[in-house]
């Protein structure tokens, strides 16, 4: 890796994040056309129906391109991980962008279901493109919306056969501020079950420490959490913590 790749600062792309917060906030993308720009350089150099190339090229664009906030490879690995521990057949992912997340989980998991939650619609737009690219858009589904919408996300996924204690995987990577309610909202719908999978990313930074309080609270009684220390996306400067939270039941 070189020193412009471990070194975030050194990237303008990623310098220019600081500009465009305001932007991401608003619509779920930078401003700069870089998630538009990542499916065009997907669909142009990646293996049609190869989804193990859309994903390395995906990180390539991330890391030679311009720096994109999927939970990326080092990250990735732990979610593979808990995907293949929950032995998955239906997933949930809140925070879509690009859609690398949710291919990820579609790879470690090849018979599954995954769904997508995303408020941005040009963000489901382009996700959608590349799951197409890939070969997954039979089995990885976005859902324009959030779960904080007053039930009509939570409805369409119900729709969509979410049942009582038929999620095995979750996978929250949106808005820090929403873990926690959002949990407690699929949970209140009774979706989970005993050894169910919860993955947090970006638990250190930006941070999300009401949610990061509650696993630890309920620590070997409603939940049984690992934390992993690892690195923000795409570089080895800035720590970050991933959460892993396997539900008890109850
Ligand atoms: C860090 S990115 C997700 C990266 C993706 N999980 C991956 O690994 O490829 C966060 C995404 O969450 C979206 N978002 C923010 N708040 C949201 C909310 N309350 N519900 C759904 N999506 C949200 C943003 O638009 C953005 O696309």
């Amino acid at each position: 890796m070189s020193l412009k790749q471990r070194l975030p600062l050194l990237r303008w792309s990623f310098i220019r994040m600081g500009i465009g917060a305001w932007h991401f906030a608003k619509t779920g993308q930078w401003g700069d056309g870089r998630e538009a720009a990542a499916a065009d350089y997907v669909v142009a150099n990646a293996r049609q129906g190869d989804l193990d190339d859309v994903l390395a090229t995906i990180d390539k664009f991330a890391y030679e391109k311009s720096f994109l906030i999927n939970v990326g490879d080092e990250k990735g690995a732990l979610l593979d991980a808990a995907v293949r521990r929950a032995e998955t057949q239906l997933a949930l992912e809140l925070g879509t962008y690009c859609g690398y997340g949710a291919m990820r989980i579609a790879r470690a998991a090849p018979a599954a279901r995954v769904f997508s939650v995303e408020f941005s619609r040009a963000n489901a737009e382009i996700a959608r493109r590349i799951w197409a690219h890939a070969g997954v858009a039979d089995r990885v589904t976005c859902v324009v919306g959030t779960i904080g919408d007053g039930g009509k996300t939570l409805d369409a996924l119900t729709q969509s056969g979410f049942a009582p204690a038929g999620l095995d995987l979750v996978f929250l990577d949106h808005d820090k501020n929403a873990y926690l309610p959002d949990l407690h909202s699929i949970l209140d719908r009774g979706w989970l079950h005993a050894g169910s999978i919860v993955v947090a990313d970006n638990v250190k930074l930006p941070g999300a420490p009401k949610y990061l309080a509650y696993m630890r609270e309920h620590q070997g009684t409603v939940w049984n959490t690992t934390e992993h220390k690892t690195h923000a996306e795409y570089q080895t400067l800035l720590p970050d913590l991933v959460l892993e939270s396997e539900y008890l039941g109850g």
